[in-house]
């Protein structure tokens, strides 16, 4: 079948089509139009100016991917129903007119079905691709299917082995490592769409500790990628921050049973953070390479325990695979460190991470579950599907 996917949960809209089935699948396009620029003076995302982007950009890409994907239409002229479209995009004010211009204009293609995020996520961000969504599945008179962007990044990290090898995967139970600008979770992966949350940050997650880090060394956002490169130069020991929970009680050898949702695989970021604004205020002038040493130190402190952590987990659930997934998974100290510990420590674990731009939010992800989701009947309703900015997997 041929699926459309929209991805706009914070500061990428992404468009993807997939031609899909239990045997694999084919990308015919996936398309991001990346916010980063409009957000960086500001020092992160700014909610209304992403909703403004969304609003901006869905229609130009959802008109280029149709062209790349190359779809046929079914020649069927369109009923306009204006007034309905009009009350579903009533919030959506900017894209609204270029959107009943599209609809106009185009005959029906021949997809399938629509997916989308539901959430979580920026919520106004997350309304523009739901209504879009919304809208799209009434005109077109086509069945939709709302994704927990989460699943999307647990789905990412399977994708090149879905891709050559189908749904009938040998690799469960695995657990994701799911490191993001919103998110660090540990998941235990029983099957596709089977999923218990182990444990998750209680404060910042990974990703935004990185981009916090990077502003305090007056570096550009998002700083990720930033302090991974300055790491790259620098010396891991140079200061000596705290690895927040590693020592967790819970954490502890031997653990008699595993105690899912209590709070064993949780993670804290906000106190390492602290600990990096203390130092960097005791130094005088900040040069290129206390930024490095500080780069360094502050990426070995976190990635320490995300690499402990996940061996811990994974050990204890004896599990067959684990993945990485989210922005932060394309982290190569992550990675390596990841690798390096599977291949002493789990030897018969499989390690899966996704290719670099399947790291980042887009909406092959969100394809890929759509898929799964609606081969199982989970089908939303264009009429009542809203936003939810705390959905969880
Ligand atoms: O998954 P994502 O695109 O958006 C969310 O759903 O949050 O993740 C973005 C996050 C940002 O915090 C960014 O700084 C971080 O991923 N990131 C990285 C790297 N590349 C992106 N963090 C560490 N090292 C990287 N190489
Ligand atoms: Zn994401």
């Amino acid at each position: 079948m041929i699926i459309l996917a929209i991805e706009t949960s914070c500061d990428d809209t992404g468009i993807a089509i997939l031609d899909i089935n239990d045997k694999g699948f084919s990308v015919l396009t996936n398309l991001i139009s990346s916010q980063i620029a409009i957000h960086a003076p500001w020092g992160g995302v700014v909610p209304s100016l992403a909703k403004r982007e969304h609003q901006k950009s869905l229609i130009p890409l959802l008109i280029q991917a149709l062209t790349n994907s190359k779809i046929k239409s079914q020649k069927s002229k369109i009923q306009l129903k204006s007034e309905k479209l009009s009350t579903i995009l009533a919030r959506e004010t900017e894209l609204l007119p270029q959107f009943l211009k599209f609809i106009q204009k185009n005959e029906i293609p021949d997809i399938d079905a629509i997916a989308v995020t539901q959430g979580p996520g920026l919520e106004p961000a997350l309304w523009v691709g739901v209504n879009f969504a919304r809208a799209l599945a009434f005109a077109w008179d086509k069945p939709l299917i709302a994704v927990s962007h989460l699943e999307g990044h647990v789905f990412a990290s399977l994708a090149q082995k879905i891709q050559t090898q189908g749904f009938n995967l040998d690799v469960f139970p695995a657990i994701n490592l799911l490191v993001s600008g919103g998110h660090t979770q540990l998941i235990l992966v029983k099957n596709f769409g089977d999923y218990e949350l182990l444990g998750e940050t209680l404060d910042d997650a990974v990703g935004e500790a990185f981009d916090k880090v990077a502003k305090l060394l007056g570096l550009p956002y998002p700083g990720g990628p930033e302090i991974s490169n300055l790491a790259k130069l620098g010396n891991p020991t140079a200061f000596n921050f705290p690895r927040p929970m590693l020592q967790h009680k819970n954490y502890a050898k031997p653990r008699t049973e595993p105690r899912s949702g209590s709070g064993a695989w949780d993670f804290s970021f906000s106190g390492l953070k602290t600990a990096v604004l203390y130092e960097i205020k005791k130094i005088v002038e900040l040069t290129e390479k206390t930024r490095q040493d500080v780069s360094a130190s502050f990426q070995a402190s976190a990635i320490e325990v995300l690499v402990k952590k996940t061996i811990r987990a994974s050990d204890e659930y004896n599990v067959k695979t684990i993945m990485i997934s989210g922005g932060v998974s394309a982290n190569e100290k992550l990675r390596c460190d990841l690798a390096e510990a599977i291949t002493n420590e789990l030897p018969n674990v499989e390690f899966l991470a996704p290719d670099k731009n399947l790291c980042t939010d887009n909406a092959l992800m969100i394809a890929l579950v759509g898929y799964s989701k609606f081969k199982n009947g989970q089908l939303a309703d264009w009429q009542t599907l809203e936003a939810k900015a705390n959905l969880g997997i």
